[in-house]
């Protein structure tokens, strides 16, 4: 058995900067409120019609193949992490390895539906893969393009202000350093509040779970149906259902929970970490996971002010980013933690 590590790192945001003011131009919201709750100074938007999770996911990608010192035909297999694919189907696996012009290489490729835990889902799927020596180089990618799925009037406010674009990606080669790399990655959910943080439709729900009527599905005994309806669109069902006070009350819970478990597993205490880098769901959730686990803000990353919630995208884009600024040196134990829709959540510890 191997253990893997983290042997490129590369992130992509696009240009576009888009302030809380500029959202207050659509939606009855404030710069003041906005910070206030979430920390969210400005987020990126991707260029519609030219941009998309593939496109970002594979600048991202080249990055962090040029970080690891290898070539793109040396990739064995492709992660993806996304809840804004470009497709239905086929996922953006597929379109990564096209974007990244490695379809000869016919190499596997998988998508991951795990929202904002997507990241630590793949890494831990990737990780697997790697320790068992079936794979040498692991492209694991995370991005989002929000933009495109949002609400922009003032009834989608509670979402619309939290999210935004972009990308990250690392590439996982194995070592035979068993005191490095990725020492251990716990992985929960509980499906009960599913719909609490949500997009429902389109799907195949044809009202399961909460009605036909509310869908405008005919009931009938015909063999067939249709993934959205009108009345999905008259009504916006179309857009992310979000319970804020319960997404932020479960958060704060099992972020300390998993992460515990992983500190547990390993035999450290929270003081050991020397860099926690918490999935950006809000600038508050992980102000009060730091305190509770007693950590200085040196040992601590965030940048959801100035990209809000990327969602698979904010660990890799964060991770990368605080290596960048000299933030995680050789030796260093590094925590990664993410909770999101499902409810799903996980933890990752890294040796670097
Ligand atoms: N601008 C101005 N007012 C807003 C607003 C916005 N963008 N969004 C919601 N409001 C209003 C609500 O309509 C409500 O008004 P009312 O009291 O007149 O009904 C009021 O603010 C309070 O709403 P509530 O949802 O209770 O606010 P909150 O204090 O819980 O903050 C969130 C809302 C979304 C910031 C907060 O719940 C949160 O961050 N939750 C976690 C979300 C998260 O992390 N999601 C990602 C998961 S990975």
């Amino acid at each position: 058995m191997y253990n893997s590590k983290i042997a490129g790192m590369g992130y992509y945001v696009p240009e576009k900067v888009v302030t809380n003011d500029d959202l207050a131009q659509y939606m009855d919201t404030s710069d003041d409120w906005i910070q206030e709750r979430t920390g969210i100074k400005e987020r990126r938007y991707a260029e519609k019609h030219k941009e998309t999770a593939t496109t970002m996911g594979a600048e991202a990608a080249k990055k962090a193949i040029a970080d690891a010192g290898i070539n793109k035909e040396d990739v064995d297999f492709i992660i993806f992490a996304t809840l804004s694919p470009d497709y239905f189907f086929p996922g953006c696996g597929v379109l990564v390895q096209r974007e990244l012009g490695i379809t000869d290489t016919e190499v596997g490729a998988i998508d991951i539906r795990n929202q904002c835990s997507g990241f630590i889902y793949s890494l831990s799927v990737a990780d697997q893969f790697v320790k068992t020596g079936m794979y040498k180089n692991v492209l694991v990618i995370g991005a989002e393009m929000h933009s495109m799925g949002l609400d922009f009037n003032t009834r989608g406010r509670n979402v619309t202000v939290i999210f935004g674009d972009g990308a990250g990606a690392v590439l996982l080669q194995p070592t035979e350093d068993n005191s490095k790399g990725v020492l251990t990655t716990h992985l929960h959910s509980n499906g009960t509040n599913a719909e609490e943080l949500a997009m429902i439709t389109p799907g195949s729900h044809g009202g399961y779970h909460l009605g036909l009527e509310q869908f405008g599905f005919p009931e009938d005994d015909k063999p067939g149906g249709i993934y959205i309806t009108q009345k999905m669109l008259d009504d916006h069902l179309i857009y992310p259902n979000m319970n804020g006070p319960l997404v932020f009350k479960t958060a704060v819970t099992k972020f300390p929970e998993v992460i515990k478990e992983a500190l547990d597993k390993t035999n450290h205490t929270a003081a050991d970490i020397d860099m926690l880098i918490p999935h950006q769901a809000n600038l508050r959730i992980s102000q009060f996971v730091q305190r509770m686990l007693g950590l200085n803000d040196d040992q601590v990353h965030n940048n959801i002010q100035k990209y809000g919630n990327t969602t698979a995208a904010s660990i890799p884009i964060a991770l990368c980013e605080a290596r960048d600024e000299g933030k995680i040196k050789e030796g260093d134990l590094v925590c990664l933690a993410a909770f999101g829709s499902g409810f799903t959540w996980g933890s990752a510890l890294i040796r670097w």
